[in-house]
């Protein structure tokens, strides 16, 4: 990555930002193009056609990111809304079951099936992880003739790691179950082919890898698994209905094709501007780059800190590695402080020497974004260095 991309976000060169698993920078044309918006909202020039229009070309621009045709990919507002969309458009029956592991999934994708055991008796199957790792075998072996979903992120909010989705995949489909990823840590950051990887939905919001704004996500669905999926909610944009956006037709209830059907009303159309700069920007440096310039830095932090004594989860740099380096012990609560007092002193530090990153189930997390460099690594290990000299003094 070179320093033109770097010197397009301010904030990567005012603190060392290691912080995209929580909130991606946006760069500065995309703050130009919320500007904008809003003047035109201020002004009274705002043409609703237009925004529709550009909707449409940051849903086929998604798609294409994933490899999906648009008409695959539902406009939404964040993960949590794809997911609960996807779910609750499926007919329930007391004794199915989802398999999931709970301790690798962010909340938002944990309550949505607690709630479907509370109304139509589906049992949840939670599976253990496997040190921090998705358990591949352990969800496989969860899956039978009475699963419906098997769900997980395409990588982990903590520790960060990436899933081996294919087996998974093959498992769900012998055993006719739909598989449903969070794709909120990877998109924007990690080449995807939903259509290679045969997931069945997928969901996805803006604001980390996607280097734009909260509120504003979508929901891919496979062609052939929308096509069979009845909507709870329903508005005017997912009917289809070849005419303006207040006709009203009385004959036979027609669903917009695909995952069309699950668009409700009027969209984020500020999330959208600001998402469509930034997926420019994005495919124009090309997630192929992104991807290996993020893994890079990832295992050299990875590295550096192992090379400190420091704990890393997952060890040296292998295949679960992708952007996010996870120091500490996993697992010590879900709560934003570590029980490792060491940790907490550590994260301070850090904290103090200018560095933004999150505390996340006990563990430091940092993570890489597109505009960091090897300074930012530096910067950390050598701040590490510096609290590790000044325990010494200290004992
Ligand atoms: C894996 C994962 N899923 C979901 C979310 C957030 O969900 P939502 O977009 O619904 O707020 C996050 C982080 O914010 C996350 O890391």
């Amino acid at each position: 990555m070179n320093e033109q991309v770097r010197a397009l976000f301010p904030g990567a060169s005012e603190r060392t930002y290691l912080n995209i698993a929580a909130k991606g920078l946006i760069p500065h044309h995309v703050r130009d193009v919320v500007h904008a918006y809003l003047d035109d909202q201020v002004g009274g020039t705002s043409d609703k056609d237009v925004l529709r229009e550009q909707v449409d070309q940051t849903r086929a621009m998604l798609a294409s990111m994933i490899g999906a045709e648009a008409d695959e990919v539902a406009i939404t507002k964040n993960v949590s809304e794809g997911l609960n969309l996807f779910a609750a458009s499926l007919e329930w029956r007391a004794g199915d079951n989802v398999v999931i592991c709970p301790e690798l999934e962010h909340p938002n994708n944990i309550y949505l099936w607690f709630n479907l055991a509370r109304r139509y008796g589906v049992h949840v199957r939670s599976v253990e992880p496997v040190d921090g790792m998705m358990p591949t075998e352990g969800m496989v072996a969860a899956i039978d003739d009475r699963t419906r979903i098997v769900t997980f992120p395409t990588i982990s909010f903590a520790p960060g790691f990436l899933t081996d989705i294919e087996p998974i995949v093959r498992a769900a489909r012998a055993a006719g179950a739909w598989t449903l990823a969070d794709g909120a840590q990877s998109i924007g950051s990690l080449e995807t082919d939903v259509h290679a990887l045969g997931i069945d939905a997928l969901a996805v919001a803006t604001q980390k890898c996607l280097l734009s704004l909260y509120g504003f996500g979508f929901l891919y669905v496979r062609r052939e698994v929308a096509e069979q999926l009845v909507p709870i909610h329903v508005a005017r944009y997912g009917i289809a209905l070849d005419a303006h956006e207040t006709a009203y037709s009385d004959g036979p209830l027609e669903y917009a094709s695909g995952a069309r059907r699950f668009d409700l009303g009027n969209y984020n159309y500020l999330g959208m501007s600001a998402t469509k700069a930034a997926l420019e920007l994005v495919s124009d440096v090309g997630v192929d780059r992104i991807e290996k310039h993020v893994r890079g830095l990832a295992a050299d932090l990875a590295n550096g800190l192992m090379d400190l004594g420091m704990p890393v989860v997952g060890g040296r740099p292998g295949v679960h590695l992708a952007h996010i380096v996870s120091s500490g012990h996993l697992g010590s609560g879900r709560h934003y402080s570590a029980d490792d007092p060491e940790v907490n002193a550590l994260h301070r530090h850090l904290v103090d020497a200018g560095i933004v990153f999150s505390l996340r189930s006990g563990v430091l997390r940092f993570s890489f974004g597109l505009y960091n460099d090897t300074s930012d690594v530096e910067h950390v290990l050598s701040s590490v260095r510096a609290f590790q000299e000044k325990g010494a003094v200290r004992s």
